[in-house]
């Protein structure tokens, strides 16, 4: 199948594409490289540089390159730069993605994967959270993902659109083989931030709020190996393909891990002591946040389980960062 991939030069986005070419899918990356490296697309990917709001272009390339379905990362995904600036997710999130589906339908393209995101729930009355959890976001970045997926459900009734939202909760995790790896600009996710400050390439690293009702009163988070998510794109693919209904899932592994106990276990793989400052809680941050996983095992993937020192391992196999340096000196540079 031809797949158009918006947002493939990004880190979820370069991690689907490899998988979509394993399974012997076409992809097409489709990116404005305003975040995303075009070092993370293979020269054996078809790129094309552009932008999603670029509607006729947008059209052009689904024609020139006979998509068949998209799957669609483009995405601005600051939950902070949200609440400060939230034109901006408004346009790029909402508009961006209306402009996408309107593509789609103009040029005749049925099927979509969606990033959504566990931000859509906002504080969980009830963990592990279901699908049908209330979808009460507290962040600007949240709503438009669910304001997204309303739009998805009346396009899919109304025209012959059929999709696949996943919410994601907190991807992590690299290629073993090291190519490719998360490297956004700021960084704003733990993993990257506690192995940057093993490696000395920050000074310390900040854990916000440490009297959360929790066990060690930090934050707890539900962690999914980007590799695993990548598999679920790829499934959910061919769900659509074989007919499968529109429907939305969670994509975690129903598993939580504390702010705490992921700087011990990157201390203790990386042999690295860093130093660690408590800070006041951020505005908005649940306190804890575990998918479940039960809907999506149900229906087309079996739930995978990740340790999370499993998840630092293929980090420090990996790399972090699909940047000129990462490639070209792949697993030392993270010991220097
Ligand atoms: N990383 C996570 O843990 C996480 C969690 C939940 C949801 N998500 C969602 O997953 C998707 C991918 O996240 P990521 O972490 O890979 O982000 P990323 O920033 O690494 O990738 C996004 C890519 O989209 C491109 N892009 C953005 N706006 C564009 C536009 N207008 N036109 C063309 N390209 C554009 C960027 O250049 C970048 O390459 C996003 O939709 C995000 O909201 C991510």
């Amino acid at each position: 199948m031809n797949v158009l991939v918006t947002g493939g030069a990004g880190y979820i986005g370069s991690h689907v594409v490899e998988q979509l070419v394993k399974a012997g899918h076409k992809p097409v990356v489709y990116d404005n490289l305003l975040k995303g490296h075009i070092d993370a697309v293979s020269e054996d990917v078809q790129f094309v540089e552009g932008d999603i709001h670029d509607f006729s272009f947008l059209k052009h390339i689904m024609g020139e390159y006979e998509i068949d379905g998209v799957m669609h990362f483009a995405a601005s995904s600051l939950v902070g730069e949200s609440m400060t600036d939230p034109g901006k997710y408004y346009y790029n999130n909402v508009a961006g993605t209306m402009g996408i589906l309107d593509a789609m339908r103009e040029v005749g393209v049925d099927y979509l994967v969606f990033s959504s995101t566990a931000a859509v729930y906002g504080e969980p009355k009830t963990v592990p959270i279901t699908e049908d959890a209330p979808h009460v976001p507290t962040n600007v970045y949240g709503k438009t993902k669910l304001i997204i997926e309303g739009m998805l459900a009346d396009y899919a009734k109304a025209y012959d659109l059929r999709y696949v939202s996943l919410r994601y909760f907190n991807a992590a995790g690299a290629a073993p083989l090291g190519n490719i790896g998360e490297d956004h600009n700021p960084e704003t996710h733990l993993i990257p931030l506690v192995l940057k400050a093993a490696l000395g390439k920050q000074d310390h690293v900040a854990i916000f709020g440490t009297d959360y009702p929790t066990k060690d009163g930090t934050c707890i988070r539900d962690y999914i190996h980007v590799c695993d998510l990548a598999t679920a794109h790829v499934l959910a693919l061919d769900y659509l393909i074989k007919g499968g209904t529109s429907n939305v899932y969670n994509l975690g592994s129903q598993n939580g891990y504390s702010v705490r106990e992921i700087i011990e276990a990157a201390k203790k793989v990386t042999g690295k002591d860093f130093s660690v400052v408590e800070k006041s809680r951020r505005a908005g941050d649940p306190a804890v946040l575990i998918a479940s996983s039960e809907k999506i095992k149900r229906n087309y993937i079996g739930n995978r389980n990740i340790l999370i020192s499993k998840i630092l391992l293929l980090l420090l196999g990996g790399g972090i960062a699909p940047t000129p340096m990462a490639l070209q000196n792949k697993v030392p540079w993270i010991y220097n």
